[in-house]
């Protein structure tokens, strides 16, 4: 049975071991469970594709994938629409080019034309290639997925009767609004997205975005070594246990992931305010989140809640995934100055084949984000992130050995393993939902990751 059960015979249930946190290596570089991946996750999940204000005028358009599928994000009227790059004549990609605006999108080959939305409108010769009466034109359209805009970014789905954005996001969307609603005109990109092509298994950096908290310690072990970060630590904190290895954990049922990090001692270090002196207004100006300026502040108090905005200054979420494919990371960057600047960056990971994954790195900022302070958050992020980043080289490093090893005849025979886990609970008091841990960074949010691609690849449902 192709449903349950891999060509050599390996049952898909038994690539985890749930009693022992133990994933098999193999699933990280072979072909056949890529296929499976293809259909199981990346035709039933939501996926990002990227941010409404690429597209903000009628008729733009940027190219994406869903999975293995080219699609064209289109603006069509006020709406952004998600159709399947493929002409339903003869299956030539209907769009070539990686951005642009138009009205119609022609197919190359025999020149059937489609609006952004996919509708078709004709063909040249219509009643000679038509044929007459087979089929409507209703039904000669681009295949339409299902589109969702959440903080203006642009999700879609092929499982057109699943569940709803907001139910996949479930309980963590409380948290994910403190980052992505928070305020009265939303996030706007900073140019297009960077992209690089990395080979490795798009699951190295799926499962890593889970909120992976042990590596930045060792790989990343250069940020609390050098320049500012290193005279703010000196003193105050060894060097070799920087404070974000300390906070509270969200898991959720279907994967996704958030590490919330103690903000007080970062007010300390950086403002030499005392936080618990504090009220909750000036610890909001006191540190305001990346991209918000004093003067916004307003806008987190009435687009937040007021549980939000106490674990937003104390306790926020930083970094961390939306299952499959998706990390994000709202950090504070201390400045040699003694300032502090905020980054905002959104990743997908896109699977490019078994041992390919194009990183795409989408730079944000409020709209209401003064133009000095937008041009200091783009040259950081380009500075740290992505792969030509100081940050991100380190782990665009990583991802193409994990799948080499995972192709080797023992290496594919080992196991990954998630066995750190917590057993503390949520802090007293902490209001928000979730699976919810504090303490030292622990395995639990990437087991979650794991345990939902698990269920969905053994899901019966191609
Ligand atoms: Fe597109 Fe024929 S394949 S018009
Ligand atoms: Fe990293």
């Amino acid at each position: 049975n192709t449903s349950t059960t891999l060509r050599d015979g390996t049952r898909i249930t038994d690539l985890i071991n749930p009693a022992t946190r133990e994933v098999q290596m193999r699933t990280l570089s072979d072909p056949e469970l890529y296929d499976l991946e293809m259909e199981r996750i990346f035709c039933k999940t939501w996926l990002l594709l990227g941010h409404e204000s690429e597209i903000p005028k009628d008729g733009d358009f940027v190219l994406r994938d869903m999975g293995s599928d080219s699609v064209i994000v289109a603006r069509h009227n006020a709406d952004v629409a998600v159709t399947l790059n493929v002409c339903p004549h003869r299956g030539m990609r209907v769009c070539t080019a990686d951005a642009g605006n138009t009205k119609i999108h022609k197919c190359n080959y025999h020149g059937w034309a489609f609006r952004p939305n996919g509708d078709f409108i004709g063909a040249p010769v219509e009643r000679e290639m038509m044929h007459g009466k087979i089929m409507l034109k209703e039904e000669l359209g681009l295949k339409k997925a299902r589109v969702t805009l959440y903080g203006g970014l642009i999700f879609a789905t092929w499982d057109i009767g699943g569940p709803s954005f907001e139910e996949f996001l479930g309980d963590t969307k409380w948290y994910f609004d403190m980052l992505f609603q928070r305020s009265d005109r939303g996030l706007e990109v900073l140019g297009p997205p960077q992209r690089f092509m990395v080979r490795a298994n798009w699951k190295t950096a799926g499962e890593q975005s889970a909120a992976d908290g042990f590596h930045t310690l060792t790989l990343h072990r250069w940020l609390g070594e050098v320049g500012n970060y290193a005279k703010k630590d000196a003193g105050t904190e060894g060097s070799d246990l920087s404070p974000e290895m300390v906070g509270v954990e969200v898991s959720s049922p279907h994967g996704h992931a958030l590490r919330c990090i103690d903000l007080a001692r970062k007010i300390v270090k950086l403002t030499g305010l005392n936080p618990a002196e504090l009220s909750l207004d000036e610890k909001l100006n006191a540190l305001p989140p990346p991209g918000v300026t004093k003067e916004m502040v307003p806008q987190l108090k009435r687009n937040l809640s007021e549980d939000q905005l106490k674990v937003m200054v104390s306790m926020p979420p930083q970094v961390g995934g939306i299952f499959p494919n998706i990390l994000f990371a709202f950090v504070y960057i201390p400045q040699s100055d003694g300032t502090v600047v905020g980054l905002t960056l959104i990743h997908a990971y896109v699977p490019r084949g078994p041992d390919k994954l194009e990183f795409i790195n989408w730079i944000l900022a409020e709209r209401d984000t003064p133009p000095e302070m937008r041009q200091k958050m783009l040259e950081q992020s380009i500075q740290l992130f992505g792969t030509s980043g100081m940050v991100e080289q380190d782990d665009s490093d990583t991802w193409p050995h994990m799948t080499v090893s995972a192709k080797g005849a023992m290496g594919r025979k080992s196991t990954l393993k998630y066995q750190a886990m917590f057993e503390t609970g949520a802090p007293e008091g902490w209001p928000g939902p979730g699976i919810v841990n504090e303490g030292f960074t622990k395995d639990d949010t990437q087991w979650h990751w794991w345990t939902y691609w698990h269920e969905l690849m053994t899901k019966d449902n191609i």
